[in-house]
């Protein structure tokens, strides 16, 4: 029998499929047998993964603490939005990931599935990452030097975002105000006045956060070959840069034109700030192509890191505080005699022990997110207790879980503001709770190792000295003496209410 020319046209294109996509299959079948080895919470057929998927977005929570509850130490599959990734939990797999190497287990190609790093946050801070160096070194050893800058812009930043009188109170809305707050004063530490306050600039870095997300959202969906297009027509990303390279082409530049006048990088009068210790990290010729580009993607990084998981923090740490009216005396207390003894150094902020203490269980008890750390397979990476995870699949260890779990914290569910503080008493051990140390039962930072959250140091100084403020400057309380709103869930992620509002009263002195 033969075939007519149009089933023949059929057959061929066919078979050209078949081998176009079989290797595609192949590669597919047996990532998904190694995978079925793992157990799965959702459900595992095909079309019902795909309506658990769709659960994950909402019910990310209760699906990972279903897991962490079901495999206490072990792995589970879990369907995200576009295919199986593996959670583990216990200290061994966690201390396994923590100490795997880059070219097994890679934060940056997790960071770029998530975000879509080359589209939106540049090709350049992926391949070649020194601001992360920067952020290790010289942003953080520059803690104490900067901290009257710190300081100076907390107090302006406040008396120009919650201008609040003894005689009434004042409703602010918590999560953007933070923001506003946070954007400007990091970026007096990282770019100097007056662009920090700049009402542009700073409503700038708070978008691009959301914008660079967005962005990866849509760009998720097309080929490679289509991306430069989808970001360049389909995604904010772009005039975001330019907005930045507005910004700071003329601080860049000037910057250049001083180097190249006194014929060195260390120049009289040079300022001590992010700008300065990224030029000075761009030590060669590669570096410094396209200099302007490259530096202003590595603020708007560093910015895109440190603004809404820092303003996250602060909101929770702000929302039981105005909920819980007992914990503000000594907390005020507190701060305010270690200023009286140390002024508002960094000194008088590493003194503040029950401050730490209380930012700390805030965020075991709400937090960002429900994951800590995320890593692409490379290739295939097998745990001790045998499990492998295949290449091209993401691995996460849960946060949230691990926060709550009753046999690492009594009364998990419940504020104990001193937890951590009465630990420090009671054990003699001066820095293991303290909020930025490494410690098997807190991910908020991640679970140490090298990629352990390089930030922190200077996220957790910032943050006792707003709070201290707060503290110091004003009563705050919920309209009608409500409770803390809960938290909103998107995925993995954990926002503070976004609408509710914090009363705020300045304090007579
Ligand atoms: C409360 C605020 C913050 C939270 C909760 C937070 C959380 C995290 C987490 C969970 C990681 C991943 C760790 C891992 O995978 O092992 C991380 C990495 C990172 N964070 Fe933070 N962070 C905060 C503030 C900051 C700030 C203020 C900066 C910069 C000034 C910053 C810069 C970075 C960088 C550059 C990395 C990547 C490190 C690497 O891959 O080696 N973070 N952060
Ligand atoms: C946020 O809190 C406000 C005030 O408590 C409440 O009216 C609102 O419904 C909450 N929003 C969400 C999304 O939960």
């Amino acid at each position: 029998m033969s075939l007519s020319p149009s089933s023949q046209i059929l057959t061929l294109g066919a078979i050209f499929l078949a081998t176009l996509l079989l290797p595609k299959f192949l590669r597919w079948r047996a990532r998904m047998v190694k995978l079925n080895a793992i157990p799965t919470v959702g459900n595992s057929g095909i079309f019902s993964s795909y309506i658990s998927a769709r659960r994950f977005k909402d019910h990310a929570m209760e699906i990972l603490q279903e897991g962490y509850e079901k495999y206490p130490g072990r792995a589970f599959k879990v369907p995200f939005p576009d295919g199986w990734e593996v959670i583990v939990s216990g200290k061994t797999m966690v201390d396994e990931i923590r100490k795997a190497n880059d070219q097994d287990l890679s934060p940056q190609e997790a960071l770029t599935k998530i975000l879509q790093t080359d589209y939106t946050l540049g090709r350049c801070v992926r391949e070649d990452s020194y601001q992360i160096d920067v952020v290790r070194t010289a942003l953080t050893r520059n803690l104490g030097a900067r901290f009257e800058d710190l300081r100076d812009e907390i107090k302006d930043a406040f008396a120009d975002e919650i201008p609040a009188k003894e005689s009434e109170w004042m409703k602010v809305p918590m999560l953007y105000t933070a923001m506003k707050i946070i954007s400007r004063t990091s970026n007096r530490y990282f770019v100097g006045s007056p662009l920090c306050r700049d009402p542009d600039y700073m409503k700038l870095n708070i978008e691009f956060t959301v914008d660079a997300f967005n962005g990866a959202k849509t760009l998720q969906h097309y080929p490679g070959f289509l991306k430069p297009l989808i970001r360049q027509f389909l995604t904010k990303v772009p005039a975001g840069v330019a907005r930045a390279i507005k910004h700071l082409k003329s601080v860049i530049e000037e910057r250049l034109r001083k180097e190249e006048e006194y014929g060195t990088t260390d120049w009289p009068g040079k300022p001590n700030d992010l700008i300065s210790w990224l030029l000075d990290e761009a030590n060669t010729e590669d570096r410094r192509k396209d200099i302007i580009y490259n530096i202003v993607s590595r603020v708007l990084v560093i910015n895109f890191a440190a603004i809404h998981t820092t303003s996250v923090t602060f909101t929770n740490s702000l929302y039981y505080l105005a909920a819980n009216p007992h914990i503000v005396q000594p907390l005020r207390e507190e701060v305010q005699a270690c200023v009286e003894k140390h002024g508002w150094t960094k000194a008088a902020m590493g003194q503040m022990r029950k401050l730490d203490s209380y930012m700390k269980e805030v965020q075991r008890l709400v937090g960002v997110s429900g994951l800590g750390m995320s890593r692409m397979a490379m290739k295939d990476f097998t745990f001790s207790d045998g499990t492998v995870v295949p290449a091209g699949t993401m691995v996460h260890t849960v946060s949230y879980a691990l926060h709550h779990d009753a046999e690492v914290y009594e009364d998990p569910e419940s504020l104990n503001a001193f937890r951590f503080s009465n630990m420090r008493v009671k054990e003699g051990e001066g820095f293991k709770h303290q909020m930025v140390a490494q410690d098997p039962s807190y991910a908020l930072f991640g679970s140490g190792g090298r990629h352990m959250c390089p930030g922190r140091f200077f996220a957790v100084n910032e943050l006792k000295a707003l709070l201290g403020h707060v503290l110091v400057t004003y009563d705050i309380k919920f309209e009608n003496n409500r409770g803390v709103p809960p938290p909103h869930w998107d995925g993995a992620g954990c926002t503070p209410n976004r609408t509710a509002l914090v009363m705020f009263k300045k304090r007579a002195v």
